[in-house]
């Protein structure tokens, strides 16, 4: 099984899991290998690396996504019909955009977008991208002009923590709770005074009598728009359970990762959502599991010389020892699977960064078992 047979049918495709381990770099070659399929494809990406950024194209600041030219994909070796297109998600805007949408006027808008509290939470760190990360998704499917949607997911503390946010944050917005807490009078508010509200956990920064009124103000403006965030994250979840939408589990097979994968294999399990298949990406591939250090300076000692030889062989012991090490984390992974493919993607040396780079990616991800097996095998040898 490849990507391509997993992401057959599918119109939107999630890539998540802890930070660090590669979201964004195999976001970016998904999308462009089902480009290279003929697909007209978006990658919603967070964060690039600078470089990456620039190989797509990402420095036009319309948050929408643009097309990567056809020459540039042509150049790494990308021919046909496809199309590749990318975005950075920006949350502040993404935000910005939402309540323009929402308001009932113009004037309402602005008056919230001035709002302190508002500023506040549609720039904090934690929730306010992921709840725009769907948000744009959400918007880009009802939109309809892309056969498929690839999202790169923030760098979460935990990837479970980015699947909740745009519940937690709605029911922030909803505020009923809140509000008839902070109701002036109300007897939270002048017992505990509102460093007691747990919801605040995103405002932390604020503190201050003034708080109040700003929240209060806050929701007075937000008024009955709460009833469109509400619908909008009963929309936002019926696009993330719906069939057509794949959740690609992404780990490295470090142990750290690989813990949390499990622990989010366990969560989907849970939820109506649809893990299609996991990707362990910057594998060690084990070289020879056979050989050891003793055998490899005696080989190499006549043409390198004894101390050359040496450092090449307590490097080909430390490789060894990682190589044992990720067999190890992913087969702890694979016991918690069920029929769910498990991708491996080797750690490459040299640059992922521009198109050709991601390129490289593409055989791990969308070529045929056999043929993964003999790259493999290539590699070792
Ligand atoms: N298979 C791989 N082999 C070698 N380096 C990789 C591989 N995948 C990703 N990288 C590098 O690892 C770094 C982190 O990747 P990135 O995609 O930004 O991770 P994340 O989005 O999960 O934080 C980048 O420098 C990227 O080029
Ligand atoms: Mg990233």
């Amino acid at each position: 099984v490849n990507l391509a047979e997993l992401l057959e049918g599918r119109r939107v495709c999630v890539c998540a899991g802890s930070g660090g381990v590669g979201k964004t770099t195999t976001s970016a070659a998904i999308a462009l290998g089902m480009a290279a399929r003929g697909g007209r494809v978006a990658v919603v990406t967070i964060d690039p690396a600078r470089r990456l950024a620039d190989a797509l194209g990402l420095e036009d600041l319309s948050n929408r996504p643009t097309r990567v030219p056809a020459e540039r994909l042509a150049a790494a070796g990308v021919h046909g019909s496809g199309e590749l297109w990318a975005m950075m998600l920006d949350p502040k805007r993404t935000f910005d955009e939402l309540i323009d949408r929402v308001a009932p006027s113009s004037a309402r808008a602005q008056e919230i977008k001035a709002n302190r509290v508002y500023r506040e939470l549609s720039t904090a760190v934690s929730g306010s991208q992921e709840f725009t990360a769907v948000s744009k998704l959400y918007e880009l499917a009802a939109e309809g002009e892309f056969d498929l949607l690839v999202l790169d997911t923030p760098p979460s503390r935990s990837a479970l923590e980015f699947l909740d946010a745009p519940r937690r944050l709605t029911s922030f917005l909803e505020g009923r709770a809140l509000r008839a807490f902070l109701r002036p009078t109300s007897l939270g508010v002048r017992l505990l005074g509102v460093g007691a509200v747990p919801l605040l956990g995103g405002l932390r920064r604020i503190t201050g009598v003034d708080l109040v009124a700003d929240l209060t103000t806050f929701f007075g403006l937000l008024g009955d728009m709460t009833g469109d965030f509400s619908r909008r994250a009963r929309e936002v979840e019926g696009l993330l359970r719906s069939p057509q939408t794949a959740f690609l589990l992404v780990t490295s097979a470090e142990s750290e990762p690989i813990d949390e994968a499990i622990w989010l294999r366990r969560a989907l399990d849970g939820s109506e959502l649809h893990l299609a298949g996991v990707v362990v990406n910057r594998f060690h591939h084990d070289l020879d599991p056979g050989a050891e250090g003793e055998g490899v300076v005696s080989l190499l000692a006549e043409r390198l010389g004894e101390s050359l030889a040496e450092r090449v062989a307590a490097n080909f012991a430390d490789y060894h020892v990682l190589a044992r090490r990720d067999a190890r984390n992913v087969a702890r992974l694979r016991c918690e699977l069920a029929r769910e493919p498990l991708l491996l993607v080797p750690h490459l040396d040299g640059d992922l960064h521009d198109l050709p780079g991601l390129r490289r990616l593409l055989s791990y991800l969308f070529g045929s078992e056999e043929e993964r097996a003999r790259l493999i095998a290539d590699a070792v040898a």
